[in-house]
């Protein structure tokens, strides 16, 4: 808005009622039928669609997978995003969060992809279906694009210290390639920290021959050394990797004058070995308890170790919960506990104060503690 005086600015506003009346009176009594605004936010988020996997690839010691999409386009994503992919074992509905490794303008037009990088792991069912089983022409559903890690200039410093392991560092490998492209504006200096280094990933982000991205493999061990050299008051700082690789790295870096408004976080899995974690009743451990699930009227009770978070337990049970980050930090698969004792890591309890309030929890990052009732507001299918 162009402000011209005060005399003409009260002059133009008085004219609006009028013309808005005007415009109204002259518009064609025919629904319009167009809403520009819900199809931008219906393209941008899509919700879940229908994804075919067109080819699976050796990369080091992961599978790299490709999808193009089904039913309608694939979203425009942030380099660092993740999507979800669900799959039915055993009659239970299993969903997990994979980390893009492509980049958003690889997703455009007819033939847009989107690719993911597969990590084994011997202990995740659906991990290990899918690195074994998945085929060329299989359908998914997906969910794209989800989470908060991506460069955003308002908030973050324009040269990003990008740390990550070989579970995290694919959405580095994203951003590299959006660098290239020419949509991210931003100097990425990588540290790889990995005892098993996998030399291609480092040939493939540094092919892209940019001054603004450079890779620095080092050993895990050293971190607190290797970190030193790279603290800077004007940096931000990324850490991707599993909850016990990002947890210790972000709290050395908050042992030196670093905002923690500059440092952003991407927990790909939950530690495993919960009974380590502080304040655990570690006598605990091996129990199994009895959950009530109320879903509206319908009362149901499942058994949950204590071991495993409340989403798992329901998940093995059969019962659809929707979840997304899978690492306690979103919120989709907010429940509500009526009765009972339950623990979550106060390291990484992301719940709001109004949630703790009224015993709400994210079921992913949640363990039993004891027998319990919970509330779920999700419908069975969504
Ligand atoms: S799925 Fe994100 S908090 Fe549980």
């Amino acid at each position: 808005m162009k402000v011209k005086s005060l005399f003409l600015d009260i002059i133009g506003t008085s004219q609006v009622t009028r013309r808005r009346k005007l415009a109204i009176k002259n518009a064609s009594s025919t629904p319009d039928g167009k809403d520009n605004i819900s199809d931008t936010a219906n393209f941008l988020h899509p919700g879940k669609q229908l994804v075919k996997l067109v080819s699976v690839k050796e990369v080091s010691n992961r599978k790299r997978l490709t999808f193009k999409s089904v039913d309608k386009p694939l979203p425009y994503f942030k380099p660092g995003q993740f999507m979800t992919l669900e799959l039915n074992l055993s009659e239970t509905c299993l969903t997990r969060p994979f980390l893009i490794s492509s980049s958003p303008e690889e997703t455009k037009g007819n033939e847009g992809i989107i690719e993911i990088d597969l990590i084994r792991d011997d202990e995740d069912e659906f991990l290990m279906h899918l690195y074994h089983e998945a085929q060329v022409e299989d359908i998914f559903q997906a969910e794209i694009p989800l989470g908060q890690f991506f460069y955003e200039p308002l908030r973050d410093s324009s040269h990003i210290i990008a740390i990550a392991n070989n579970r995290g560092i694919s959405s580095y490998l994203s951003m590299a390639k959006e660098i290239k492209n020419g949509h991210l504006d931003l100097s990425l200096t990588i540290l790889y920290l990995e005892e098993k280094i996998e030399p291609s990933l480092i040939e493939e982000i540094k092919n892209h021959h940019l001054d603004q991205v450079d890779i620095i493999p080092c050993s895990t061990k050293d971190y607190k050394d290797i970190l030193k050299p790279f603290i800077q008051e004007d940096c931000s700082y990324f850490i991707s990797g599993e909850e016990e690789f990002v947890l210790p790295i972000k709290k050395e870096l908050l042992s030196y004058p670093i905002k923690e408004r500059r440092i952003r976080l991407q927990i790909t899995s939950l530690r495993k070995d919960i009974a380590s974690l502080k304040d655990y009743p570690i006598d605990l451990i091996n129990k199994e308890f009895t959950i009530k699930v109320h879903r509206g009227i319908r009362v149901d009770e499942i058994r949950a170790k204590a071991s495993e978070s409340l989403a798992t337990a329901l998940e093995k049970a059969g019962m659809k919960i929707h979840t997304a980050c899978r690492c306690g930090y979103c919120g989709v698969c907010r429940i509500k506990i009526l009765e009972g004792e339950y623990y979550i890591n106060p390291d990484n309890d992301h719940r709001r104060i109004a949630d703790k309030d009224f015993a709400y929890v994210h079921a992913c990052a949640t363990y039993p503690l004891s027998d319990m009732s919970i509330r779920m507001n999700i419908p069975d299918s969504f």
